[in-house]
This record gives structure tokens, C-alpha cells and sequence, in this order.
């Protein structure tokens, strides 16, 4: 079966700790974000993958080639212009003849997608949005459903007064190919507002089905941060990582004076010194040097980081390539090392 997964538009990165990476490629504990999301679909026997981008992806086409595991079919489809997620889904749909997925390749979640397309069918649905429960809705799209699942309204970002429901779409859709008759050719297009609402105004077969397991969308800093402690934790699964206290990969050395609390994982080739501390959740990324005595807590680095004697993070993300000086004090930063004019960012 065929999922389309848009990685393009507006917020391809994620701002502001990365300028260069894309956020389908940022690392959850140390290996790209899309992995997870392509592997997961792929133990459902999803396994015809298309990501749709706006530009030329070298760092994911170099990662990924034209395979992401056995069995698993990858294409990508490129807009000259961003299309809207909607005008993405119908450039890269080519000639779907049969039930597609399609995936907002920002978010994360245990989603049963075998339950899912039962649903979908048990329903004769043409369209089966995914839901999920959460406290402040007005940065989502907000989905009324009757008792039986069936969709009555779709209110995307709307104002506080206008909420009427926590449920909101968790950008995962089960669509019918007749969906991409509602969509123009090569035009801005969203699922949002120009395809759900219409869909609705003409009584069509809109369902909801709503997600009681863990769901997250990684878009900012701080969910991504979320994330990466998430999966350490075990709160939600991934195939690419075994829930275990402490995970030290390859070629790495570690002080015997160095203590590390879990959950914790550290990448190949790290250095560990003495007195130094790990406290989870902790990431730590291939190639780091963390020195004498600092302290490293509820943290992710990315690879090639230096860490000085003394210095403490806490609470933050550290991208690839940075050094932090001996002794400085970072709590709740996101520090970016492709941006040198804007070094040390805002709180996550
Ligand atoms: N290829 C392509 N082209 N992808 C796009 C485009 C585009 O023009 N525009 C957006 N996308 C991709 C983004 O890369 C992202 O993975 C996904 O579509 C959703 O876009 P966001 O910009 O992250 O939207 P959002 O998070 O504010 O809102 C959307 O997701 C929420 C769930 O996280 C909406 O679908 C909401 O209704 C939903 O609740
Ligand atoms: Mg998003």
C-alpha cells in the first residue's frame, strides 16, 4: 500500500535550532526523524513510500538512496513551488489507483495504521482523518464527529472562542484515489481548508478515528525535545530503538569515575571523561567529547559536540558541531551551529 508523507512547505526546518538540516532528517535518538516514520508504516505492510518535498533533497536522497530497509519501495516527488499540502498529495499521486495513506511528516505516533484502514473500510469511508485528544487545539485543525465517527466539521487553527472540540487532526488521512478529483493540477492547495470542508458541505463520507496511543508533532523545539526523552522512555515505540536504561554504542570510552543515570543513549566514538555526568533522558550524538565534571541532563546533542570541563546543559538541544566553552551554564537552549550570528537561541 502507497503513503504519501509531505516533508515540504514552510517549515521544512526546524527553527530556530537548524537552518541546514531538514526536519524529516533531524535525529530522534540518533537516527533521522523519517526513519522511524518510514519503518513504522513498513510493519504495517506500507511499504510504497513517496515523500513529498519542495526542493532537492541531497542530504535525504544521500541517506536514504532509493531504499529505507527490506522491502521497502522509496520515491520522492519535488514541487518547483510549495503546493499546499493538499496540491503536494495530488503532484505526487501520479496515477493512485487504490487506498492511500497520507502523512504530515512532522508528526509521530503509535497509531495502529492496520486498525485504521479497517475503519476506514468498515465505514466505506472516502476520507478517514486521524484524531487525537489534546489540551489547547487552536494550533490544529479542529474535527467534530458525531457517535458513529463521522465527521461533521473541520475548523482548522481556529480562535479560542471557536473551539468546539479537543479532537483535532493528527495529520494522518486514509483517502479513496476519487479524493485527488477534488484537487487542481499544480496549484496551492490544502487538505485544511480548499478539500475537508468542501467535502463535508457536500455530505460526503468523512470519518474520524481517533487515537488513544501516544501522538506528538515535532514541529518546535520543545515537542522535539519532548520527543527523543518520549522514546527513551518508552512512552512511544519505534523500530530503530530498544527501550533499554543505557545504550552506549561503538568505539566509545567512558571514565570510570563518569556516571550516567538513564535513560540514556550515546552514540559511537564519544568520549566520556572523568567526573563527568550523564543524567536522563539524555541523547548524546556520534563523535562527542564531554570533559572533565560536566553535567549533561534531560538533554539531546547531535554528533561532533564538544562539551568544556565544568560546563552543565540542561534541558536542551545541542546541534551537531558546537562547542560549548568549560564552564558555561545552558538551561532550557536550543544552540545552533549554522546560524554563527544568532550562536545560542531562544529557550525551547
Ligand atoms: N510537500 C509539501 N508541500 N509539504 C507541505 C507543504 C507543501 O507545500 N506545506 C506543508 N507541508 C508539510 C509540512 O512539511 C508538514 O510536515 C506538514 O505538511 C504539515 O504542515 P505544518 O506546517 O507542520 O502544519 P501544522 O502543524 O501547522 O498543521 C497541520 O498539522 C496539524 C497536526 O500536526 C494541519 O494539518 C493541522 O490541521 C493539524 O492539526
Ligand atoms: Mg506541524
Amino acid at each position: 500500500m502507497k503513503a504519501i508523507i509531505l516533508v515540504g512547505g514552510e517549515g521544512t526546518r526546524l527553527r530556530p535550532l537548524t537552518y541546514s538540516v531538514v526536519k524529516p532528517m533531524v535525529p530522534v535518538v540518533n537516527r533521522p526523524f523519517i526513519e522511524h516514520v518510514i519503518l513504522k508504516l513498513a510493519a504495517h505492510g506500507i511499504n510504497d513510500i513517496v515523500l513529498a518535498m519542495g526542493y532537492k533533497p541531497d542530504s535525504i536522497f544521500a541517506y536514504f538512496k532509493d531504499g529505507a530497509g527490506a522491502g521497502i519501495k522509496l520515491s520522492y516527488s519535488l514541487e518547483e513551488k510549495p503546493l499546499g499540502t493538499a496540491g503536494a498529495v495530488k503532484n505526487a499521486g501520479g496515477h493512485v489507483e487504490d487506498t492511500f495513506f497520507v502523512l504530515n511528516g512532522d508528526t509521530f505516533s503509535d497509531i495502529d495504521y492496520t486498525e485504521m484502514l479497517a475503519f476506514h473500510r468498515r465505514n466505506r469511508a472516502l476520507a478517514t482523518i486521524a484524531l487525537s485528544y489534546v489540551d489547547d487545539p487552536t494550533r490544529f485543525g479542529v474535527v467534530e464527529t458525531d457517535k458513529s465517527g463521522r465527521v461533521k466539521a473541520f475548523i482548522e487553527k481556529p480562535t479560542r472562542d471557536r473551539v468546539t472540540s479537543n479532537w483535532i487532526n493528527a495529520g494522518v488521512y486514509i483517502l479513496q484515489p476519487s479524493v485527488l478529483g477534488c484537487i487542481p493540477d499544480n496549484q496551492f492547495f490544502m487538505f485544511e481548508k480548499g478539500v475537508f470542508p468542501p467535502l463535508l458541505e457536500r455530505g460526503e463520507r468523512v470519518f474520524g478515528y481517533a487515537v488513544k496511543s501516544y501522538w506528538i508533532d515535532m514541529g518546535r523545539p520543545s515537542q522535539y525535545h519532548q520527543l527523543n526523552c518520549d522514546v527513551l522512555r518508552g512512552l512511544c515505540s519505534s523500530p530503530l530503538y530498544s527501550v533499554k536504561d543505557i545504550t552506549i554504542e561503538q568505539r566509545c570510552s567512558v571514565h570510570p569515575s563518569a556516571r550516567i543515570t538513564g535513560p540514556a543513549i550515546i552514540n559511537n566514538g564519544c568520549n566520556i571523561a572523568e567526573d563527568a555526568v550523564i543524567i536522563g533522558p539524555a541523547v548524546i550524538g556520534s563523535n562527542c567529547i564531554i570533559g572533565k565534571g560536566a553535567v549533561i541532563e534531560n538533554s539531546v546533542l547531535w554528533d561532533d559536540i564538544i562539551v568544556g570541563a565544568g560546563a552543565s546543559i540542561t534541558g536542551s538541544i545541542i546541534a551537531s558541531g558546537a562547542k560549548i566553552e568549560e564552564n558555561a551554564r545552558l538551561e532550557d537552549l536550543t544552540v545552533n551551529q549554522d546560524a554563527p550570528s544568532d550562536p545560542i537561541t531562544k529557550k525551547i
